[in-house]
């Protein structure tokens, strides 16, 4: 007997009803992390898009705020971001209500011209809408989308990059109204090349000094889909990143890295971005799949599309050079109350938990319910593999089915003892692994709640609940 599972998350975020894919605009200000995202409040499918938005004051529980972008005589409101303009430079506020700034893309509906366009808010809630859109107009260039703007310390001005076909675009300006192209990024001459998406570019302090990291999501051409060293040789859409440097007009990639250097080897998180205005580097991504998102079985629980807990990145030093690593932020709390794990089943009191666990050699955690669907993560010494073929609904769609896209892989980064961090959360599984290098974000959908969990092998594990 088919039983009805909830599968609404209790700490990741989700619309209050319907459509959701990209998060976009997110920034901290006044004590409350914003969360806008690409949002079609009128069916469980994509749409035309507005901006939803919600805030949340511990990046667990969120409050939905009124829709605050919708569709005009440019067109829908496709993916961007925000920021706080603390010194008013755009002159939409004043030094003591500084505006805060939503710059995204008008895509035309019919004629799919995108252009850049801003929108501006005194009270972080209402958005009103430039009367100079667009800001940055286009002639007919397609795919040039989703900016993503960011202080530039060394011209002292902001700066943003956009997507524009197979590279990136970088633009400044001084008052967030008129901009010029100051240079462009080539993606693929090193990792994978496709038609970028949600662009995303940063500093970060290491042991050397300061690096930047730029974050690009993909839609993969069928040839890159093949390419060896690529994890996601299934997937149509990926998300890699390249480490280099930025001269205040362009971004440089001094790594090199061949090989394509991935936020996520999960197939369940596309379009991730960072906050704006916090100190930390905290990111968001979608967590689901164009390949199959508009199929998810969610939609009887209320919703469709959903997003990662949001992850502080830092930039550490690993033998085969520097990799960005991850740590759930906002989740300290929940850990308070853990309980150790004996080895063999346990049994689960909540479908919604966590695990951190000490990894000293080999092992398997893995989560069943009395259907007999289970999720497999497995750490050998060579790599960790997240199994997630026999965890529940599969049929639904058929790339979801297929076995490259059930087997999560991934090469171990760390030869000796590391920390696993794991947070299952109704339909959404995250796992950190060695130390947070190997992050995997998978999407299943069990059709009655996992209640129980074994551990087995070299892992000393505690267990927390999420409610
Ligand atoms: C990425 C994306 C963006 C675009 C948005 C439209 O997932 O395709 O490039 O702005 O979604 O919803």
């Amino acid at each position: 007997m088919q039983t009805k599972n909830n599968y609404r998350p209790v700490v990741h975020f989700t619309p209050p009803a319907n459509w959701m894919n990209d998060p976009n605009g997110m920034v901290y200000a006044n004590g409350r992390y914003h969360l806008f995202y690409q949002y079609y409040p009128a069916a469980p499918y994509w749409g035309p898009m507005h901006w939803g938005h919600a805030v949340t004051r511990d990046l667990l529980h969120w409050e939905h705020l009124p829709t605050a972008l919708y569709p005009d005589e440019l067109g829908c409101i496709f993916s961007g971001s925000c920021v706080l303009d603390k010194e008013n430079l755009s002159g939409f506020g004043s030094l003591e209500n500084p505006p805060m700034i939503a710059v995204y893309t008008s895509h035309n509906t019919t004629t799919h011209l995108e252009q850049q366009s801003i929108a501006y808010s005194l009270d972080y809630e209402h958005f009103e809408k430039y009367y100079g859109n667009p800001i940055i107009a286009n002639e007919g260039q397609p795919d040039f989308r989703d900016p993503k703007v960011f202080w530039n310390p060394i011209k002292q001005c902001y700066s943003l990059v956009l997507a524009a076909g197979k590279n990136v675009e970088f633009y400044s300006s001084r008052n967030l109204k008129d901009w010029e192209k100051t240079g462009e990024f080539q993606a693929g001459i090193h990792g994978l090349g496709g038609i970028c998406e949600c662009p995303d570019c940063f500093p970060l302090q290491t042991e050397d000094g300061e690096k930047w990291v730029l974050i690009i999501s993909m839609i993969l051409p069928p040839e890159e889909t093949g390419k060896e060293n690529n994890a996601f040789d299934r997937m149509s859409h990926i998300t890699q990143y390249y480490i280099g440097s930025f001269d205040g007009n362009t971004f440089i990639d001094t790594e090199k890295s061949d090989i394509p250097l991935l936020p996520d080897f999960g197939t369940d998180n596309y379009a991730a971005v960072t906050f704006q205005n916090l100190d930390e580097k905290v990111m968001i991504g979608w967590a689901d799949n164009w390949d199959y998102a508009a199929q998810a079985p969610t939609a009887d629980s209320g919703f469709r599309g959903k997003m990662t807990l949001a992850r502080e990145m830092k930039l550490v030093k690993t033998e085969q050079g520097y990799r960005l690593s991850f740590s759930f932020k906002g989740t300290e709390a929940l850990e308070a109350v853990s309980f150790p794990l004996a080895q063999g089943d346990n049994r689960l009191h909540s479908d919604t938990f966590g695990l951190k666990a000490a990894v000293k050699g080999t092992g398997k955690i893995v989560f069943r319910n009395s259907s007999g669907e289970f999720v497999e993560i497995t750490v050998t010494e060579e790599e960790i593999t997240v199994d997630r073929r026999h965890a529940g609904q599969s049929s639904f769609q058929q790339d979801y089915e297929k076995e490259s896209y059930g087997l999560n892989r991934a090469p171990r980064q760390l030869r000796d003892s590391s920390e696993i961090e794991i947070i299952f959360d109704k339909c959404i599984l995250e796992v950190l692994a060695d130390n947070g290098l190997t992050p995997f974000t998978v999407s299943v959908f069990p059709l009655q709640p996992y209640e129980k969990i074994g551990v087995t092998g070299d892992i000393q594990a505690k267990l927390f609940y999420l409610c």
